[in-house]
């Protein structure tokens, strides 16, 4: 007789609209039915508190989004609601999408710069965010992040400067392959080979490494190569960039390596090496050779 007692304080205390609300649930508690069908009541459904959806429960119903954290989402792969922190509210009849969709000006400020704005149209994909389009309007921007770049293009100017950069760079970060345009001057020469030579955007500014082996001159010298190689002085033993070190078309003087080997007043008179030794590739052996 609990409920009764109950009543009767409430009858004492309280305004008749929950006197008759208590009056309801004691006719119900006592088994008075005020619904057409029974359905057993399972409070302890309801004694737990709910957990937030992880990003796999997510994923149960978004897989494309889900799979693209997993695979390419970088410092962004963190719970889906520390960006949505409103979903499943969208409403066509309020037309709400854009305003319930999260916003990047909320976690950054402009990292580059206040020319470069409309973050989605290079990160097309807020759960890739690393993966940029190669289309407008990246193009317009490459010098404004790659000025380094422009500056070396333009500073020694050479067909590559009036290559387009998206004709080498088709996705950003791709860095293509000579070969994908050029054939090597050699067989078997490498692309690491090719830029140690040629800085790909100051491909005239020819820098020989001290290990270039001389059939890399073969193709275009091809004359002293063969000659150098058929000589029989202590030349024929030197690669070419032995002497002609550095830059392309360097030509070095015999005093570098020799100094004056001859007594003074012999160089005095005769100023010019190659009058007697006559051709360096090639020089005329004065003893026999001891074999
Ligand atoms: C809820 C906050 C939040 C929102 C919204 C957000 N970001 Fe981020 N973003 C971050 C955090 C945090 C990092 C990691 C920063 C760090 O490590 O310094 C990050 C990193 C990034 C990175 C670098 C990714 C990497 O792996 O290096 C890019 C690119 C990026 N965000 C672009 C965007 C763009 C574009 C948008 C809008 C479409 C956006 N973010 C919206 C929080 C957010
Ligand atoms: C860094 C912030 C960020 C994180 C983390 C993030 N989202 Fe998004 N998401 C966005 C933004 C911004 C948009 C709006 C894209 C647009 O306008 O095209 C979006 C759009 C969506 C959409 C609607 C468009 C679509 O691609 O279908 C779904 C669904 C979605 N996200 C699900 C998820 C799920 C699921 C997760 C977690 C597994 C998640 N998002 C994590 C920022 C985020
Ligand atoms: C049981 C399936 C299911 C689960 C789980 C689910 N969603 Fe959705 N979600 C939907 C459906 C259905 C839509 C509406 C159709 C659509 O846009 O694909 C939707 C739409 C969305 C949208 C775009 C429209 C809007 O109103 O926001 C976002 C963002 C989104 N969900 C995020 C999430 C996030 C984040 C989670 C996890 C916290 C999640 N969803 C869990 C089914 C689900
Ligand atoms: C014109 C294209 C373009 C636009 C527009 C653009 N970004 Fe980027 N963003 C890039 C590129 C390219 C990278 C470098 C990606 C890489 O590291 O490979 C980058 C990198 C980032 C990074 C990572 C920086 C780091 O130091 O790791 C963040 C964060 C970022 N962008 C956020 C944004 C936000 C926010 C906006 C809008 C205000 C935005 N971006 C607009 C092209 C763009
Ligand atoms: C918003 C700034 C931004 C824009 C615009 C941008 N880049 Fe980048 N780019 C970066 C950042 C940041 C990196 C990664 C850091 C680095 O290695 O310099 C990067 C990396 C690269 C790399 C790889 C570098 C390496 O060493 O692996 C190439 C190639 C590249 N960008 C080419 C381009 C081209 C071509 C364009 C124009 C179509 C462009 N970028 C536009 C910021 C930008
Ligand atoms: C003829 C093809 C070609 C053109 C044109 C070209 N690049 Fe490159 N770029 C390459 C190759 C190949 C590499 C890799 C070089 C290496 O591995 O040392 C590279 C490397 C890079 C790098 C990373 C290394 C560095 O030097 O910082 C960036 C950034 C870059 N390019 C940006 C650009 C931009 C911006 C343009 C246009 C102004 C451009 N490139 C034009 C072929 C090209
Ligand atoms: C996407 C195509 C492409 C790629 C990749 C490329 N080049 Fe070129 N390169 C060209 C074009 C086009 C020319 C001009 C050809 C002509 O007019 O005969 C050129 C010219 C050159 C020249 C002559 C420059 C001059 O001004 O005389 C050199 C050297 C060169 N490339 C070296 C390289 C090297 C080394 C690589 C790799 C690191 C490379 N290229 C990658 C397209 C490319
Ligand atoms: C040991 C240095 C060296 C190496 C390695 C090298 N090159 Fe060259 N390359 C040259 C020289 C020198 C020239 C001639 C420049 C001139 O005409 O002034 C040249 C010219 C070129 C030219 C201009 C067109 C021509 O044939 O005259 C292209 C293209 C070229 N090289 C591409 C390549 C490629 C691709 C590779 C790698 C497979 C490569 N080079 C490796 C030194 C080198
Ligand atoms: C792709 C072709 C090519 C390659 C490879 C090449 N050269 Fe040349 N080289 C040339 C051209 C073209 C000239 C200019 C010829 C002229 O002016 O008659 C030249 C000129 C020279 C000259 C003479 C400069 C002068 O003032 O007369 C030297 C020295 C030279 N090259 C050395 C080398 C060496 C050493 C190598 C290999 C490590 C090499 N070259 C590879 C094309 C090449
Ligand atoms: C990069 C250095 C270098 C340059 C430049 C150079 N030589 Fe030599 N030369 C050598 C070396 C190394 C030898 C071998 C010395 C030895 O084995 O004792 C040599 C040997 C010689 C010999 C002896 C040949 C023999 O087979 O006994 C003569 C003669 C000679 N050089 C003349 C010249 C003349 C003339 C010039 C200029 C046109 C010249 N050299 C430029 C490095 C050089
Ligand atoms: C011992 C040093 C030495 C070596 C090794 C050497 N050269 Fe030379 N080269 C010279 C000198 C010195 C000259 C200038 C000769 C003159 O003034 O007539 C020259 C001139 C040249 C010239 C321009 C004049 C001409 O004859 O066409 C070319 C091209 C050349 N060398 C290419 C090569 C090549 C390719 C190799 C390797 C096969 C090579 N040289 C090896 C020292 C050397
Ligand atoms: C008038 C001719 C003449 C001139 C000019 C000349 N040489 Fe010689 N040189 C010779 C003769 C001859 C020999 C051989 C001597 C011997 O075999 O004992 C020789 C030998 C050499 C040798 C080899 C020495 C050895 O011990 O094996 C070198 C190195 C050499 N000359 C360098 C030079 C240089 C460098 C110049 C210019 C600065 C030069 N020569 C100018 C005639 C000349």
């Amino acid at each position: 007789m609990g409920i009764v007692k109950c009543i009767s304080i409430r009858r004492i205390f309280s305004g008749a609209a929950i006197v008759l609300a208590f009056a309801g649930l004691s006719f119900a508690a006592q088994g008075k039915k005020v619904a057409t069908v029974s359905i057993a009541p399972t409070p302890e459904q309801y004694a737990v508190q709910p957990q937030p959806l992880t990003a796999s429960q997510c994923a149960q119903c978004h897989t494309g989004p889900f799979q693209g954290l997993k695979d390419s989402g970088g410092r962004h792969q963190f719970a889906c609601q520390n960006c949505h922190n409103v979903f499943h509210a969208y409403s066509p009849r309020k037309g709400n999408y854009d305003a319930i969709m999260p916003k990047c000006a909320s976690c950054h400020d402009a990292p580059h710069g206040a020319k470069i704005t409309d973050c989605m149209t290079c990160h097309f994909n807020p759960h890739t965010p690393k993966k940029i389009a190669a289309k407008a309007p990246i193009t317009n921007f490459c010098y404004d992040c790659h000025g380094a770049v422009r500056k070396q293009l333009d500073t020694l100017p050479s067909k590559h400067t009036k290559v387009a950069c998206v004709t080498c760079h088709t996705s950003h970060g791709f860095k293509p392959s000579c070969f994908t345009c050029h054939k090597p001057h050699v067989a078997g020469q490498t692309v690491a080979q090719c830029l140690q030579c040629h800085p790909v955007h100051q491909p005239r500014n020819i820098v020989f490494d001290t290990k270039t082996p001389s059939n890399t001159c073969s193709t275009c010298h091809s004359a002293i190569v063969t000659k150098l190689s058929k000589g029989t002085s202590k030349h024929a033993a030197l690669t070419c960039v032995t002497c002609h070190k550095g830059t392309h078309r360097f030509i070095p003087q015999c005093t570098d390596c020799h100094g004056k080997p001859h007594n003074t007043l012999f160089h005095e008179k005769y100023p010019r090496c190659l009058s007697c030794h006559i051709d360096v590739h090639d020089l005329p052996v004065m003893k026999p050779k001891t074999k």
